[in-house]
């Protein structure tokens, strides 16, 4: 009987098992109704009274050391299957970080606003929602002009409307400084346009301002080359015919030589070698006036432009709307060079 037992005992030494069922099958067979270890107690009867003491001692050992095996296999599968579901396997390469990008009206905004702050030039800002005097009667446009009218420009009651240009912000800048003034505006502006390719019902302008004794329409003209260069490159000509505004008097349309085809004729210049970039002219003494800054002292000249036209020329979108609608496919291609 006690050879019995250390066989026994070297039989749940030696058991091992990652399997529930087979730990199971093994408490069966050896602490079950009819297991080896339950028969044994069951012989206890048959042990000579000398030896219960020792047998039941010993029996009791085997017993306790057959439930400790169990439960020792049945927690370390416990484990294992805890340990499976939380490892991390750190061979597994990196999730890519991705990096956002600017959108790019906002790089060739800050390009302009890069190129103009290099020689001197503040940002000013203005409301997008405004009167009509900083939008309209301020610059000097007279009563039956047509951007006043229901069909160009929202209003939102009879004197207020969205800005259709930042000429408005000029009319502010001059209303609350003094001169020298050399301030330039970004923004957004608002135009009631049915919304195609080539137009939209919103836009992004930036407009200049310099203001002081003296200057002169040569002044103006060396700025607008040092900033066509700077943004176009330096074999970048420019144009200057003659336009009307009724803010500016004289007043010019800029042209840039063609960037694309570098004069040599291409469908985006239409075979004429120029392109059309900004609206310019000296400041006329109306709006000085208008602005309580004195004409007879002082002279100065302004320029604006549409941020989109610039980037359609850089970039060579030629879709207007694409700049708005937010697909990642199309904003994801544009990175910062500043
Ligand atoms: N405000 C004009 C427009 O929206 C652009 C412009 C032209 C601004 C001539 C100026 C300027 O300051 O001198 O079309």
């Amino acid at each position: 009987m006690f050879e019995e037992i250390n066989n026994i005992n070297i039989e749940v030494q030696n058991f091992q098992s990652k399997s529930l069922e087979e730990i199971d099958q093994f408490r069966i067979s050896y602490l079950g109704k009819k297991g080896k270890i339950t028969l044994l107690f069951n012989n206890f009867k048959l042990i000579p009274v000398e030896q219960k003491k020792e047998f039941g001692a010993r029996l009791n050992i085997l017993k306790s050391s057959a439930l400790e095996k169990i439960n020792l296999l049945k927690s370390s599968l416990k484990d294992h299957s805890k340990s499976k579901k939380t490892d991390t396997d750190y061979t597994i390469p990196g999730q890519p970080t991705n990096f956002g990008s600017r959108h790019p009206i906002t790089l060739i905004r800050d390009r302009i606003i890069n190129v103009f702050s290099h020689i001197g030039f503040s940002i000013s800002e203005g409301p997008e929602v405004e009167d009509d005097w900083h939008n309209f009667t301020a610059l000097n446009f007279p009563e039956e002009h047509p951007a006043r009218d229901m069909q160009d420009t929202f209003f939102i009651t009879d004197d207020i409307a969205l800005r259709t240009h930042t000429s408005s912000v000029q009319v502010r800048v001059m209303e609350n400084s003094k001169p020298p003034i050399r301030t330039i505006s970004p923004g957004r502006v608002y135009r009631n346009e049915a919304i195609s390719a080539r137009a939209h019902c919103f836009f992004h302008q930036v407009e200049g301002l310099y203001i002081d004794k003296n200057v002169s329409f040569g002044d103006m003209k060396q700025t607008l080359l040092y900033f066509t260069k700077s943004l176009f490159g330096p074999d970048t000509k420019i144009r200057l015919r003659p336009s009307y505004f009724p803010f500016t008097e004289p007043s010019a349309e800029v042209d840039v030589s063609c960037t694309i085809c570098s004069q040599k004729g291409c469908n985006v210049c239409k075979y004429s070698g120029w392109l059309e970039i900004m609206g310019c002219g000296m400041v006329d003494p109306n709006v000085l006036e208008n602005c309580n800054i004195d004409s007879n002292i002082y002279s100065g000249y302004a320029f604006g432009m549409g941020v989109e036209r610039i980037a359609q020329l850089i970039y060579q979108v030629n879709d207007l709307r694409l700049y708005s609608e937010n697909d990642l496919r199309f904003i994801k291609q544009f990175r910062s060079e500043i």
